[in-house]
């Protein structure tokens, strides 16, 4: 018989390779490559003549039952989470440790709890006189959750399967958790996916709605391993700068609903408060226009939320390498706006530095912030401010041109409610609206010639 294959399993992005390597192919982390048990190899075909039950087909249109849906009573949760959470389901809530994913998960446990639902929080990170002493402090210390700290599998299952499932069960976190079912250490991929799998099937069958916990790495992926995102029917995301207030959650992929929806809080002395009208939370309201700003329209889901992007360019006198820094933004897009406005409209920022920030701690993922950015850079190098209550949208193509986005009337409509006066965007997108102009911009040499 052949030798089973070894296998290697990156525990950052879950990759498999057949033989050891230092640096792992797929995410170029090093050392993260830990040797998995073989599977066990089946006949090739099955032998069809027995066991096998037939299975029932069905039609779209057959009757089905409306999902159930609990709601935790923190209504930015459940709007992110497409209204609530669904029995029997799991879900992943991904964020970077300090973040505040025990907070959040805290408060809408004790929020169910109140409602007179069982909600369960196991904690394998803290012990429970921490988890109680956070709770005193967010004014939860009355609600009726039960707690407990625990990291293995076997033990909190045996104890849910004695007495009546609940409502919710948060585990905090996936990565401490460990089943006796494998070998490996908790946080291992074997061990994450292993324990996942068990809660996970516990939670179906038990009409149960299970919230996982995992730390996510530096890059954003949902650390050892990626795995996890398909064995889960929602991922979720929990945004922000640490040394910002604002939280933003997000739903990164969900079997119940849109994942365009977001969830914002701000991080208070007493816990995360919610913010029920985040468009204005991430402008800097200054009243004097200064050189590198300007204004986004960003839309998240179906809510529109202005951004203030900041610019500055440094420039060197020596030949050093000049930096590029961004917070808030992807840095490959900047470097591509930079080449673009480089190459289309003869602009040098090869002997500059290039600072970009987002204010206020927000991250932007919208592909319409592109020509605000370019609209701060510009305006960084001319060191000529922008029109104080202008904003800015539409994706900028290698070509330089200015292509139209998304929504354009929802962006230039609480623009002009929240009191600015002018928009600038894509050419073929002019939206009429009272008491505000709109400018429609063909490429980025009409932006550099209105600018400079
Ligand atoms: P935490 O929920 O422990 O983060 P995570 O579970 O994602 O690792 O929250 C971490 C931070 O939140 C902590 O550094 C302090 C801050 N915080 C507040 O500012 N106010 C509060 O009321 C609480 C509970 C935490
Ligand atoms: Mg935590």
């Amino acid at each position: 018989m052949a030798k089973p294959k070894r296998k290697y399993v990156c525990t950052e992005c879950g990759s498999v390779s057949h033989r050891w390597q230092g640096q792992c192919p797929d995410c170029a982390e090093w050392n993260t490559l830990v040797e998995e048990a073989p599977e066990t190899k089946f006949a090739a075909k099955h032998d069809l003549s027995s066991g096998g039950r037939a299975i029932i087909f069905e039609s779209l249109d057959m009757p089905t039952k409306p999902l159930a849906r609990t709601t935790t009573g923190l209504a930015e949760f459940d709007r992110a989470l497409g209204g609530g959470v669904v029995p029997g389901s799991a879900i992943l809530m991904g964020g970077e440790p300090g973040i505040g994913k025990s907070t959040l998960l805290l408060q809408a446990a004790a929020a169910i709890a109140r409602a007179g639902k069982d909600a369960v929080y196991v904690s394998g990170e803290e012990a429970t006189g921490q988890v109680r002493m956070r709770a005193g402090r967010l004014g939860l210390a009355d609600a009726p959750i039960r707690l407990a700290a625990a990291t293995s599998v076997r033990d909190i299952l045996t104890t849910l399967a004695d007495g009546t499932p609940p409502a919710l069960l948060v585990v905090d976190s996936i990565q401490t958790m460990h089943s006796d079912m494998i070998e490996g250490a908790p946080g291992t991929v074997s061990q994450v996916r292993a324990s996942a799998f068990e809660l996970i099937r516990y939670a179906k069958e038990n009409g149960v709605a299970l919230v996982l916990v995992g730390h996510v790495t530096k890059d954003g992926n949902i650390a050892g391993p990626r795995v996890l995102e398909h064995m889960v029917d929602v991922v979720m995301s929990f945004e922000g700068e640490r040394s910002h207030q604002y939280r933003i959650l997000r739903a990164l992929k969900n079997r119940f609903g849109a994942v365009d929806e977001i969830g914002v809080f701000a991080m208070e002395g007493d816990g995360l408060a919610e913010v029920s009208n985040p468009s204005m939370l991430f402008l800097s309201g200054r009243e004097e226009p200064v050189a590198g700003s300007a204004v986004f329209p960003a839309l998240e889901g179906t809510r529109p939320v202005l951004v203030e992007i900041q610019a500055l360019i440094v420039r060197l006198q020596s030949g050093a390498t000049p930096r590029r820094s961004v917070v808030g933004w992807e840095s490959s897009r900047l470097a591509m706006l930079l080449a673009v406005l480089e190459s289309r409209c003869g602009l040098n920022f090869s002997s500059a530095e290039v600072y970009l920030n987002v204010a206020g701690g927000y991250r932007l993922s919208d592909p319409a912030a592109d020509l605000a950015v370019a609209a701060a850079l510009v305006s960084a190098l001319a060191d000529k401010p922008l029109p104080l209550r202008s904003v800015w949208f539409g994706e900028v193509s290698l070509s330089g041109e200015i292509r139209p986005v998304a929504h354009s009337n929802l962006r230039v409509k609480e623009s002009a409610k929240l009191g600015f006066d002018q928009a600038c965007g894509p050419a073929d997108d002019g939206q009429s609206v009272a008491k505000l102009r709109y400018s429609g911009i063909s490429g980025l040499m009409a932006l550099v010639d209105r600018v400079m």
